[in-house]
């Protein structure tokens, strides 16, 4: 699917690369920011989404319900600032009733009963209906939090129902071993679902969030209950009534809209959740382990910020390299926790990257996200925005070259230039802070055990890229980054089967693939005597 995704972005990348040749390239190194962002231009008149909204409420037990307090809270187009909807806003005591519902579930309801075969029928047809919603899931998705169309229906709803799949797979092959223990018993593990799981999602990537969560624990046999983030609550609304649709029992999956600090706050510290899966900002991870330590003890997985170097060696082929590197650090308006955010670059190779990267940024397409070719949207809501400028704003109080970009893109809405910052040094706040925007900051390195040590000194160790045409090169690399995920000669590479996690302050435990597993699994261990172990 990745691939999918890389290759469908590069044809569209060699279309804007022959309109930026027709039009010319009029800025000049070093010398200000004289633009020309591609062909887009801000729009006049939003495109009017193709979707209707229709799920604004809590999904409990298998209803739609509002607010316990009645209260509901607004969610924005970031194309314009403007509200969508109203939504639901859950506290406290809409977390109390979605987890009744999801301990019911699983206590005394059929899923933890049913067999694993019918689990897994149950992901099966999730997954067949998201195709058949493909292009209503892509527009709400695009509408909330501002992606490209084209990257939400071609790529990141496909994605879903690519988890999906992977994880029915799962579902009836998840077993325990046979211990061969000291001879005087058998011994077997049993692996059983941990019971109420915790979620809290973000809002970059909320559908593929949904999925990383929502596949592993119901393969697994377990009932959830699901916080969105406050910008983007209105897919997973979707997604989970079609879960309903294909079958799934009331209780199983419940979604509480609302706030951090009040209802993702309490479903972190309930007493009644079995086990707490978070992604999110560092900080915000270190509040939810507090919280999940100071209530029941309840395991937590944690999926974090990242700050990952992306390192193009002098025997790269440069061309490919600067558009990945571009690719890495611009891709969803910037907004991923693994964006290839420190480019460092062979000084042999330097000159031309920084020149080749920066005619890239300008080709870029920024523009209505909803309109076909752009590659860029909107930030995802004023605070991510303002966020942004200010780090755009230190790095040139820090004196380092602005390449391009700089400034916000058109009058309305939360549009950022593509920005292009060189000669960063390690100690700059825009090389070590995560910006989580369309900021790329290319730093110089002389050889590759410098280069190890300067990526590795960051409080951070969640992805790297390695760009190299050297086998032994790439091999001392990915043995030498302290990363959980390594991609060489590529980027972004998301497929369903591949673990992703963070060393350091980048999270804890591993999403996807076999590895998620293990977090939503309890292991009993069962003993009972032989009553003729020499027999045996
Ligand atoms: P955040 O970490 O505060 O929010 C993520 C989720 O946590 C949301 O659902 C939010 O409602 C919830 N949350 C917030 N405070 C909480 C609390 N006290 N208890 C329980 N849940 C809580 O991230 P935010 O504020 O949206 O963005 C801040 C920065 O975090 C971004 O600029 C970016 O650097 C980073 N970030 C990283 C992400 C990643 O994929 N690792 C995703 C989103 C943001
Ligand atoms: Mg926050």
């Amino acid at each position: 699917m990745a691939a999918r995704r890389i290759s469908s972005f590069l044809s569209r990348s060699s279309v804007s690369l022959s309109l930026l040749r027709s039009l010319g390239n009029n800025s000049s190194r070093g010398s200000g920011c004289i633009q020309r962002f591609s062909t887009a231009t801000a729009f006049e008149q939003p495109i009017t989404p193709p979707v209707q909204i229709s799920y604004t409420q809590h999904l409990i037990d298998g209803k739609f319900v509002d607010a316990a307090s009645g209260k509901t809270f607004p969610t924005y187009d970031p194309r314009t600032g403007e509200v969508i909807a109203h939504v639901a806003e859950g506290d406290a005591e809409d977390i109390n009733r979605a987890v009744a519902a999801a301990r019911k579930a699983f206590d005394e309801g059929p899923w933890p009963k049913m067999t694993a075969y019918e689990r897994s029928r149950i992901l099966l047809r999730f997954a067949d209906l998201v195709d058949k919603h493909n292009d209503e899931l892509a527009a709400l998705e695009t509408w909330d939090n501002g992606k490209p169309y084209e990257q939400a229906a071609k790529s990141e709803v496909p994605l879903l129902s690519r988890l999906f799949r992977y994880y029915a797979g799962w579902a009836d092959k998840i077993h325990g071993l046979t211990v061969p223990a000291d001879g005087n018993y058998h011994v077997q593990t049993l692996h059983e679902p941990i019971g109420v799981a915790g979620q809290i999602i973000p809002w970059n990537f909320p559908l593929i969030m949904f999925a990383w969560k929502v596949g592993p624990a119901l393969a697994c046999g377990n009932t959830i209950v699901l916080k969105t983030a406050e910008q983007t609550p209105l897919t997973a609304l979707y997604a989970a009534k079609l879960f309903h649709e294909a079958g799934l029992p009331p209780g199983v999956l419940n979604v509480v809209s609302g706030y951090g600090p009040t209802a993702g706050a309490a479903l972190a510290s309930h007493m009644d959740v079995d086990k707490l899966a978070f992604t999110g900002s560092t900080d915000t991870g270190k509040i939810v382990l507090e919280l999940a330590a100071k209530s029941n003890l309840k395991p937590v997985t944690l999926e974090l910020g990242g700050k990952s170097p992306f390192i193009v060696c002098e025997d790269a082929d440069i061309d490919k390299a600067v558009e990945l590197a571009h690719f890495a650090l611009f891709f969803n308006q910037g907004q991923c926790c693994c964006a290839g955010s420190r480019t460092f670059v062979h000084e042999c190779v330097y000159e031309e990257f920084i020149e080749k990267s920066k005619a890239r940024a300008l080709r870029r397409v920024v523009g209505d996200p909803f309109k076909e070719g752009v590659e860029q949207g909107p930030q995802v809501d004023s605070e991510q925005f303002n966020k942004v400028l200010k780090y755009i704003r230190s790095g040139l109080e820090s004196k380092a070259t602005l390449e391009c970009g700089g400034e916000r893109f058109g009058s309305k809405g939360y549009f950022i230039q593509p920005t292009v910052f060189s000669n960063v040094q390690d100690d700059m706040l825009i090389a070590k802070d995560e910006i989580f925007g369309p900021v790329q900051s290319i730093l110089k390195f002389k050889d590759v055990d410098e280069v190890i040590k300067r990526a590795n000194a960051t409080r951070y160790g969640l992805a790297a890229g390695v760009f190299t045409n050297n086998l032994n090169t790439a091999n001392r690399l990915m043995r030498g980054l302290k990363a959980g995920t390594v991609w060489v000669n590529c980027f972004d590479v998301f497929d369903a089967a591949i673990p992703f996690g963070g060393y350091k302050m980048s999270g804890i435990g591993r999403e996807k693939g076999i590895y998620s597993l293990n977090s939503y699994l309890q292991v009993k261990a069962v003993v009972t005597p032989l009553k003729n172990p020499a027999w045996l």
